[in-house]
Parts: structure tokens; sequence; C-alpha cells
């Protein structure tokens, strides 16, 4: 009798042990304890037998019963413990290397923007905002762009009716200050332009630019040119060289297209300088007299300079960047490196 005792004792210390969830427990319970349990099935043996022996058996099978309650109890309150949830908290260990937070960064745009406005805010120009849905009249009447000129179709421009347009060119905000503002005027206008361009490397029917507009008494080319070459040494490199070539534009006379060295090659010739060693980057001129007369300046007093440049093309240039779409497809691979 005593040895089955035993055995129920060694068999229920290794179920104890072997117990993980509180279900586990609660089957080790109902099969000792439990009204057809193993310590019920040893009670009903003591009245068959002798006399003496009833005594101690019932005696032994107490104590079994007792253990083995209380080990469940023990048992329960362990197990309870680690699946709390507070608890598992706590259990935290602290020593594990931690969740990697992806802080995020400014778009390379963003930054070429940012970068453009603090160069010339050291050169004293203030920053300038203007619609991107504007008039027909901001956009080519009041730059002494002609009522027949190529741009003006809806094959270089989106209309939204009539005269009214997505702005193609920041030269619009050139307009909008001047009207507002008495000279001296010293701007620059940063902002997305659109134009019915089909995509492909080189062209996106949205990009940005930044205009740049300087009036005041005396003012002259050698003040732009020395404006721009400030900006090109900052923004690209001391080593990078700039030239201008004779170009029109409607709005300034004299006007020219701005050149700087190759960034890609040094000025050597590689397939992003078409084996130049020059590439273009900005339109810029002496602000023409009719502009000014749209705005009721005074031509004979002042005298102005002005230029755009497309900030994708400098930022595209500075970074080796040869294709424009990749600024607007969201890569984290691509956007990542800046
Ligand atoms: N608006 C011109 C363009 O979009 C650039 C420019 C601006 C040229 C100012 C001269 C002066 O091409």
């Amino acid at each position: 009798m005593l040895t089955k005792l035993e055995a129920a004792r060694k068999s229920f210390q290794n179920e104890v042990k072997a117990a993980t969830i509180l279900n586990d427990v609660e089957q080790i319970k109902i099969k000792y304890l439990g009204r057809k349990g193993i310590v019920a099935d040893f009670m009903k043996l003591i009245p068959a037998l002798p006399g003496e022996q009833r005594a101690t058996f019932g005696h032994q099978i107490n104590n079994f019963k007792n253990e083995v309650a209380e080990v469940l109890e023990d048992c329960t309150r362990k197990l309870s413990l680690v699946s709390a949830p507070q608890v598992k908290k706590e259990l935290f260990d602290i020593t594990l290397p931690g969740k990697q937070i992806h802080s995020g960064r400014k778009h390379p745009l963003t930054q070429t923007i940012e970068e453009i406005k603090e160069v010339f805010a050291r050169l004293g120009f203030d920053v300038a905002y203007g619609p991107e849905v504007e008039l027909e009249y901001y956009n080519f009447d009041a730059l002494n762009i002609p009522a027949d000129h190529p741009s003006r179709t809806d094959f270089d421009t989106f209309y939204i009716k009539n005269d009214v347009l997505l702005r193609s060119q920041t030269s619009t905000v050139q307009i909008r200050i001047m009207e507002k503002q008495k000279p001296p005027v010293r701007i620059i206008a940063p902002g997305r332009v659109y134009r019915p361009d089909t995509v492909d490397a080189r062209h996106s029917f949205m990009f940005h630019q930044v205009e740049g507009l300087l009036v005041d008494e005396g003012v002259s080319f050698a003040d732009l040119k020395g404006v721009l070459s400030q900006f090109i040494k900052t923004y690209f490199g001391q080593d990078i060289r700039m030239r201008l070539r004779p170009s029109f534009f409607p709005f300034t006379e004299p006007s020219a297209e701005v050149d700087i060295s190759c960034s890609i090659c040094g000025g050597k010739g590689c397939g992003v300088c078409s084996y130049s060693g020059w590439v273009e980057i900005l339109g810029a001129g002496m602000v023409d007299p009719n502009v000014f007369k749209a705005v009721h300046y005074d031509a004979e007093k002042y005298t102005g300079f002005a230029f755009g440049m497309g900030v994708e093309r400098v930022t595209m240039l500075k970074y080796g960047i040869d294709d424009i779409r990749l600024f607007y497809e969201n890569n984290m691979r691509f956007l990542s490196q800046f």
C-alpha cells in the first residue's frame, strides 16, 4: 500500500514539474484531488485494511492530500504571476537592444531650397511666395510676353479656364511683389511650377524654381554677375566656374543664360554636359523697362536684375542624379542618402 502511495507521489511531482500553464495545474488537481481522483481512490481502500494499519495509512493519505493541495496552490500562484500583463512588463529585459526609431529627414529638394534661401539671405534677399494657380496676366502679360508667344499655348501651359492657369514660371512673383512694394526690392521666390511636358528622365509636369529679383537705383549687369557667382561658388564649390551666354527672355533685356563648369566631370566633358564641359543652370537678365511700366516703376530712375533657376536641376548637378523622377517617387533608398 505504502509503495503505491510513494509511486503516486513520484508521478505527481513529475507532473507538477512539467506544468507550464494554469490549465496544466487544473488538470493535475482534478486527477489527484477530484471526486474520482487518485486520493479518493486511496481513501476507499481504508475500510478493507486491518485495524492497526487503517490509522497509519489514513494519516499517510491525508499528508499526501495536503501536500498535493499545497504544491498545486504554489504552482498556480507562480504561473498566474507570469501571465499577468503588468508582470510581463516588469520582466522586460533592459539589456536587450532597443527598437530602432527611424527619424525623418528633409526631402533633398527642400534641403536645396533652404540652402539657396540661406545664401541669398546673407546677400540681403527676402523670401517671397506667390500662388500656383495664377492669372494669365501675371504669368504672361505683365512679363511682356506677347499674345502670340508659343509658351502661351496649351502645349506649354496648363489652363484651368480662360485666363486662369497653373503658373509655368516663378517670374509671376516679381510682378506681384513690385505691385505691392516700392523699390528697393530684393527677393527670392521659391515654388512649384507646372508645364505639360511628357515625363522622362529630365522632364516633369511639375518642378521647382527659385526666382530672384533686385531693383534699386544704379543696379548693373555687374551686380547680377557678382550675386550669381557668389551663389554658384557657395552652392557648388569654390572651384566651379561660371559663364554667361547671350540669350533672350521677353521680361529681361539684355538676357543671359548662365552655365557652370560641369560639376560631374569637372569640365573635361561627359554625358551630363554633352561633352562640352558646361551645363546651363539658370536664366537671367536686366529687368525689361516694359515690366517696370506694368508695375508703375520709373524705368528712368530704377534698374534691376532678375534670374530664375530650376531647383531639381541644380540638385541633380550637385549630387550627380541622372533621373528627375527619383525626386517624386518616395523611394526611401534614394531619399535616405540625403
Ligand atoms: N522664368 C524663366 C524660365 O522659367 C527664367 C528667368 C527668370 C529668366 C528671370 C530671366 C529672368 O525659364
